[in-house]
């Protein structure tokens, strides 16, 4: 795992935005996911799209996740989410940015199509990825299966507590989402999980230094042989070998970070 340490969410932000441009501009599968942390780079992608810096017109994407039970067009379906706060502001291809039929009459048939879909496009070449306060990735709550695809899943209470901010009531927030499983997020080629606050430091410390668990689903990155875990100053602070973090990131021996 490479594991950059930067002082603020703003700096994560560009630190991010500089790997995701690099595969933006080559013309990648881009996994894309919503929630509040990803929106900084977001901007950031905007804003240098704005200045033709990057391109989004040949890349296409797959959202990690989306509730069950919101129409598509609801303002806080994933589906609206990602077009109102970044695929809308930049030159994608609309009909290339898929996100899993959360309105489905059959959702568990809309996991597996989305599965296979995502398969069929080659594989996502970059998976942007956050993480819950208590370890998960995309919807993959703790017992997760490490190896699952793409399936129906129960919101975890912390979830629906964490994610009533975007709600009028916790009790418009939905309990059931189809979330990319971890044996699929696994398969990208490369993962980019992006995490600050004090409040992700203990799921960041358990997904870095932790045993490889279901009870904290992040923790799957440990067995991808490209993952990219950028935090900031809080969330690193539960982080026990923070020091060798740092130093391995100022000697990168090998890889560069935009490959
Ligand atoms: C969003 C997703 C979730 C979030 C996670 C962190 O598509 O799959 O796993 O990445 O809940 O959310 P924020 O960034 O709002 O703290």
């Amino acid at each position: 795992m490479e594991i950059l340490i930067r002082s603020t969410p703003a700096e994560v932000a560009v630190e991010a935005a500089n790997i995701f441009a690099h595969y933006a501009n080559a013309g990648s599968t881009l996994g894309l996911a919503t929630g509040s942390t990803p929106v900084a780079m977001y901007k950031e992608l905007i804003a240098r799209y704005e200045r033709g810096e990057v391109s989004f017109a040949d890349s296409r994407a797959f959202l990690l996740d989306e509730y069950i039970g919101l129409e598509r067009t609801h303002e806080q379906s994933y589906y609206s989410t990602i077009r109102r706060e970044f695929t809308s502001h930049v030159d994608f291809n609309d009909d290339l940015v898929k996100s899993p039929a959360g309105d489905a009459d059959d959702p568990a048939a809309a996991a597996a199509t989305y599965d296979k879909a995502i398969r069929d496009a080659g594989g996502v070449d970059i998976q942007l990825l956050g993480i819950g306060a208590n370890g998960h990735v995309g919807f993959n709550e703790p017992s997760s299966s490490l190896t699952s695809r793409t399936h129906v899943t129960t919101l975890h209470p912390q979830t629906v507590n964490d994610n009533s901010r975007f709600f009028d009531t916790v009790d418009e927030v939905p309990r059931f989402a189809v979330t990319q499983g971890l044996g699929t997020i696994n398969e990208a080629r490369r993962l980019l999980l992006l995490a600050t606050g004090s409040n992700k430091a203990n799921a960041v410390r358990d997904m870095v230094e932790g045993p490889l668990s279901a009870h904290c689903p992040a923790s799957i990155l440990q067995l991808h042989q490209h993952a990219t875990v950028i935090v900031d100053e809080s969330a690193a602070s539960q982080l026990e070998d923070r020091e060798y973090y740092i130093f391995a990131d100022q000697h990168r021996p090998h890889r560069p970070l935009f490959s």
